[in-house]
């Protein structure tokens, strides 16, 4: 695998490859980084990966500084895949100076995780775009744990015409149902236990719906208030359509179930596509 930290070494070593599939990571890789890389593969001989801790996506209140860092066990599960380029830029690489030409996502991103996390997809698109100018892929790869990011990602690359396509990865979850995360890490052995309450409030609400219920603003509610109980401090738990992350009404059929909630400092999201009834 090649390293290289430079977008003219990059460039170099991009053009080299032919038909490329690209999955950026900010690294502390997992068994779901894994998925995607060998997702990647299904769609390209060639696979990039790049590891880049974004400070643009990150709030001056989290955990930008102390988000695990561990390149050199990354490299190994990267190198283990197959991954022939691995961008991974410092920050005066891609920042050169203060970044004044910030991508302006749509509404939908306020909503969400944007209501928490205000400019955080600012953030995101802006270093997505810049990856796709530098790296130039045919293919790349993001999973469905992120699915707002996803969506939003998706719908740059479709506005903006950016020739290449988007690969939609799915969840990877460990035996309890919790989806894997970098920040999992950050987890107590106590919290680690409770963790899985998310998912299976969402399989709760996939449930209800799939038997027929659409008071979806109700079930929000009683999942928050049932977190709450647990201990729990959850920001939102919200059915919407899965095309465009709309709130989901009367008539809808493709939904998806998204929350995000604290559990200790621990902010844990997750999310679940409701499968229409049988
Ligand atoms: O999902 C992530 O790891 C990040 O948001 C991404 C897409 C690498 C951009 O920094």
């Amino acid at each position: 695998m090649q390293i290289v930290r430079t977008i003219a070494e990059l460039r170099a070593a991009r053009r080299a490859l032919g038909e490329l599939a690209f999955v950026p990571t900010m690294g502390n890789l997992h068994a779901g980084h894994v998925s995607l890389v060998r997702l990647a593969r299904s769609h390209a001989k060639h696979v990039a990966a790049s590891i880049f801790v974004n400070r643009l996506q990150f709030a001056p209140s989290e955990d930008f500084d102390s988000y695990p860092r561990t390149f050199e066990a990354d490299c190994a599960k990267l190198r283990a895949e197959g991954v022939e380029l691995l961008f991974a830029p410092d920050e005066r690489v891609l920042y050169p100076q203060p970044q004044a030409y910030i991508v302006e996502p749509p509404p939908i991103a306020s909503e969400l995780e944007g209501a928490f996390r205000p400019r955080f997809f600012h953030g995101v698109a802006t270093v997505v775009l810049k990856l796709f100018n530098c790296v130039q892929p045919e293919f790349a790869v993001f999973g469905k744990k992120d699915y707002q990011q996803l969506m939003i990602v998706r719908n740059m690359v479709a506005q903006l015409d950016l020739p290449l396509a988007v690969v939609p990865g799915d969840t990877v979850r460990e035996a309890d149902g919790l989806a894997m995360s970098s920040r999992n890490t950050y987890l107590s052995a106590a919290e680690r236990a409770e963790a899985p309450r998310l998912h299976a409030e969402l399989r709760a609400i996939s449930d209800a719906v799939r038997g027929g219920r659409a008071d979806y603003e109700a079930l929000g509610e009683q999942a928050l208030g049932r977190l709450r109980e647990a201990g729990w401090k959850p920001d939102y738990v919200s059915v919407r359509r899965r095309a465009d992350l709309a709130a989901a009404g009367a008539g809808d059929a493709e939904l998806v179930v998204l929350a995000a909630a604290k559990i200790g400092a621990t902010r844990l999201i997750d999310n679940l596509e409701i499968a229409p009834p049988a």
